[in-house]
C-alpha cells in the first residue's frame, strides 16, 4: 500500500477524525437455562477503548468474547451494565459508529466486491458519485482495485476478509469491531493479514477493538490488551504494549515480545 496514493485520495476524513472513546461499564450477561436457573457468561466487565488505539481482547474459546463483542455492536442486549461511545450510552441496533467484521465470510455472494463495499453507503444520504469515490478509495486502501468487479467466490479467504474490512471502514465507524477475523485462514495468510492490518491501522489510526484467542496476534497488533478469564468471563488483566508503533513480523521473535507473551500466557493458564 502506497501512502502517497492514500493521501491523494482522502475524501474520507478517517485519518484525521478524532474517534470517540468506547467504554463498557459494569456489564454482565446471563442466559436462562433449564428451570429458573441462569448461566452467567460475562460478569461485571469494565473496559475502555482509547481513541486511535488498537486494542485486543484475548481469552480462551467459550469465555464469552463473541458475546461481549455482539453486545458492544448492539446485536445482543446486555443483562446489566452499558456501552458508551464518546460518553453516550448506546442501545439497540448496531450503529454506523460501530463497524463489525466477523470470523466467517459475510460478503453478499450475489454482489461484486465494489457493490459489497458500497452496501452500507446506499442507506446514507450520499450521491452516486460520492459513493463511487468512497468505494474506489477503500478498494485502494485494501489493495483490491483490480478486483472491483469480481464476485466473492472468485477471491481467496484473505481477500474476502480485506473486502469485509473495507466494507466496515467505508461507513467510517468510530470503532472498528473485529471478531477473530483471521480465524478461518491458514497460518501463512493469517500472518500476511496481520501485517496488512497493522499497516492499515498505522495509515488510518482507526480505533479498533479486535477479539482473538491468539496471544501472539494480539501482542503484534495492539497498544493495549485485555485478558478475559473464563466461566464467568471477567476482565482479568489490562496490559499496555510498549513496543514501537512500527512493527515488522519478526518482532515476534524479539526478547521483549516473548516476555509479554509469557506474561499473557501465564495469566491465561491460571484459568
Ligand atoms: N444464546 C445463547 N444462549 C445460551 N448460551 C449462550 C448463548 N450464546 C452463547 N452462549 C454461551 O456463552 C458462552 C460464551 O460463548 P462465546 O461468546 O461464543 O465465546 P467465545 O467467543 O469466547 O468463544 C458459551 O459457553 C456459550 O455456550
Ligand atoms: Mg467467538
Amino acid at each position: 500500500m502506497n501512502s502517497r496514493t492514500l493521501q491523494e485520495f482522502t475524501p474520507v476524513k478517517l485519518a484525521d477524525r478524532q474517534a470517540p472513546k468506547l467504554s463498557v461499564e459494569n456489564l454482565s450477561k446471563s442466559y436462562p437455562v433449564r428451570g429458573d436457573r441462569h448461566l452467567t457468561v460475562l460478569e461485571n466487565i469494565n473496559l475502555e477503548i482509547f481513541p486511535r488505539e488498537f486494542t485486543c481482547l484475548v481469552g480462551a474459546s467459550g469465555c464469552g468474547k463473541s458475546t461481549l463483542l455482539n453486545i458492544i455492536a448492539g446485536l445482543t442486549p446486555p443483562s446489566t451494565g452499558k456501552v458508551l461511545v464518546d460518553g453516550r450510552s448506546v442501545t439497540g441496533k448496531p450503529g454506523s459508529d460501530r463497524g463489525m467484521v466477523f470470523q466467517g465470510y459475510t460478503l453478499y455472494p450475489w454482489l461484486t466486491v465494489a457493490q459489497n463495499i458500497a452496501f452500507g453507503l446506499q442507506f446514507q444520504h450520499m450521491s452516486k458519485s460520492e459513493q463511487r469515490d468512497k468505494v474506489s478509495y477503500f478498494l485502494n486502501v485494501v489493495g483490491l482495485e483490480k478486483f472491483a468487479n469480481s464476485y466473492p467466490k472468485q477471491l481467496s479467504g484473505g481477500m474476502k476478509q480485506r473486502v469485509a474490512i473495507a466494507r466496515a471502514l467505508a461507513n467510517e465507524p468510530a470503532v472498528l469491531l473485529m471478531d477473530e477475523p483471521f480465524g478461518a485462514l491458514d497460518a501463512q495468510t493469517k500472518e500476511q493479514m496481520q501485517e496488512f492490518l497493522l499497516e492499515l491501522w498505522s495509515k488510518t489510526h482507526v480505533t479498533v477493538l479486535m477479539i482473538t484467542h491468539d496471544v501472539e496476534e494480539a501482542i503484534y497488533l495492539s497498544q493495549r490488551i485485555y485478558v478475559l478469564s473464563c466461566r464467568p468471563g471477567r476482565v482479568k488483566s489490562e496490559i499496555t504494549i510498549d513496543l514501537p508503533e512500527h512493527r515488522e513480523l519478526d518482532i515476534k521473535l524479539a526478547p521483549e515480545f516473548v516476555a509479554i507473551k509469557r506474561q499473557v500466557l501465564q495469566l491465561m493458564r491460571q484459568e
